[in-house]
């Protein structure tokens, strides 16, 4: 775990209320799921790795290296939360299919499935270009999502229902750089 002082030099003075998920737990955590998804994934048939920016792209550039199978890496950005902390119901999306999804094993990898928005409004959009399969990856899962189209196959960690960051995960464009996951009081 980091100590007090490492924490306060990255967040600026900001203290964390916990530490939830420390950089070794995570690191030990993705490997194991990068080995499922290599297992899940046949050989010879195309796979396609898309995250969801900006939240996973620390997630997913450590995820793809423990995927043992060629692939294709691509993103798209799906942003519900602006700068605040409660989701406004709305995804804003922007994604442009230049890999393709159609044929190929996708992964979705998100950073954290909170209220289910963000997902419910991309698998519909994704299957509709028929991949041969779709499945998600979501780092952290909160587990308040009441009618989840999808529910992820791969899950890093359940989380607390607290607002969390660092690994990828901001609060209004800060701490993404925080190689652990913590909770803050927003
Ligand atoms: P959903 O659409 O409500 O499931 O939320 C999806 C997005 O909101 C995630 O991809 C995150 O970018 C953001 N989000 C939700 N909860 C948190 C949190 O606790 N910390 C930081 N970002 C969050
Ligand atoms: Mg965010």
């Amino acid at each position: 775990m980091p100590n007090t002082d490492e924490i306060l030099a990255r967040t600026g003075g900001r203290p964390l209320n916990s530490v939830l998920f420390s950089a070794e737990r995570i690191a030990g955590r993705v490997t194991e799921i990068g080995a499922e998804i290599t297992a899940a994934i046949p050989e010879g048939e195309e796979l396609l790795v898309l995250g969801t920016l900006k939240g996973s792209f620390i997630f997913l550039s450590d995820l793809v290296r423990e995927i043992r199978r060629p692939m294709e890496v691509d993103f798209l950005i799906a942003s519900s939360y602006g700068s605040g902390i409660k989701t406004s119901g709305q995804v804003d999306l922007l994604y442009h299919d230049a890999t393709g999804v159609t044929g190929k094993h996708v992964v979705l990898v998100e950073d954290i499935v909170d209220s289910g928005t963000t997902l419910n409004r991309l698998i519909p959009l994704l299957e509709a270009s028929r991949p041969l399969s779709l499945e998600v990856c979501a780092l952290l899962h909160k587990h308040i999502a009441a009618d989840l189209v999808k529910e992820p196959r791969w899950v890093g960690f359940d989380c607390p229902q607290e607002f969390v960051i660092g690994y990828g995960l901001d609060h209004s464009e800060q701490y993404r750089n925080l190689p652990f996951i913590g909770a803050i009081e927003p």
